[in-house]
């Protein structure tokens, strides 16, 4: 297989389907390397999802460069995007373009995503304009949780569609490479991808969209229930890791292990 470059997934629309998931550490990296994923992508999901936090929030720029760092051990093939964390983009271009040349002077990211608004389309342009590729995100924006009331599936009032849509416009004439749509519509997914010539991954936002991604744990089942809809598990990690624990807590505790095959004469 051969690497795959930000010239690779834009070459990718309207021809095959782009394939994006999570990972945060070197091992994982390299399974879903070798499963022939498109991007690999260290979320600020990282907060939720290995930490144990409610939300993304707390996730810091030195935690981000820590996971990505290790993730790019992992990989050979895969495109390499990091996502920016609350705070990192948010206080001003300068911060942004910063925090963006930290990830790929420190980790080995070839592209950074960012949480986007109407706000942050100049904040997109800079980063672009020190070279670094950028990545959208619109939709459901877990930064914004609060601001949000929850997370809820975005673009559903009257008039919120169209705007979705002049966004995703602004966010490729600004310069973005790519663009995550996350929990809207299918019907809407659609009208944006069809709206704009970059290419849109989808979570919880329909199969029109040119790409997908799942947060790693969701999709091999390591995480606890319950999960979003959009989410389908193809495999039961947790149940697994559970039943080999068991067993070993049984074993250690009736003696079975370690058995002379496991011991050194
Ligand atoms: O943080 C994350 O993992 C994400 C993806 C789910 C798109 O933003």
């Amino acid at each position: 297989m051969k690497k795959i470059t930000v010239p690779t997934i834009s070459s990718m629309k309207n021809k095959e389907k782009i394939v994006m998931v999570t990972a945060y550490d070197a091992p994982t990296a390299k399974i879903v390397d070798e499963s022939g994923v498109d991007i690999v992508l260290v979320g600020d999901s990282v907060g939720n999802v290995i930490q144990g936090a409610p939300n993304t929030l707390s996730v810091t720029m030195d935690e981000m460069i820590y996971h990505t760092k290790i993730v790019f051990r992992g990989i050979k093939n895969a495109h390499l995007c990091a996502d920016m964390p609350f705070m990192s983009f948010q206080t001003s271009k300068q911060d942004a373009v910063r925090n963006a040349g930290r990830f790929i002077k420190e980790t080995g990211a070839e592209s950074v995503k960012l949480e986007t608004t109407q706000d942050y389309i100049d904040t997109i342009r800079a980063i672009r304009k020190s070279g670094i590729p950028v990545m959208g995100h619109i939709g459901l924006r877990p930064q914004s949780v609060h601001d949000m009331g929850g997370y809820k599936v975005q673009g559903t009032e009257k008039g919120e569609g169209a705007k979705l849509i002049s966004l995703a416009k602004e966010i490729e004439n600004a310069g973005a490479f790519s663009l995550v749509l996350e929990s809207i519509p299918h019907k809407l997914a659609k009208k944006i991808t069809r709206s704009i010539n970059i290419p849109t991954i989808g979570i919880g936002a329909g199969p029109e969209c040119d790409g997908q991604v799942l947060v790693i744990h969701d999709l091999v089942g390591l995480s606890e229930e319950p999960l979003p809809k959009f989410v389908k598990k193809y495999a039961n990690i947790r149940e697994i890791m559970t039943k080999a624990t068991k067993e070993f807590v049984n074993e250690v505790r009736n003696g079975a292990f370690p058995s002379s095959e496991h011991s050194y004469d």
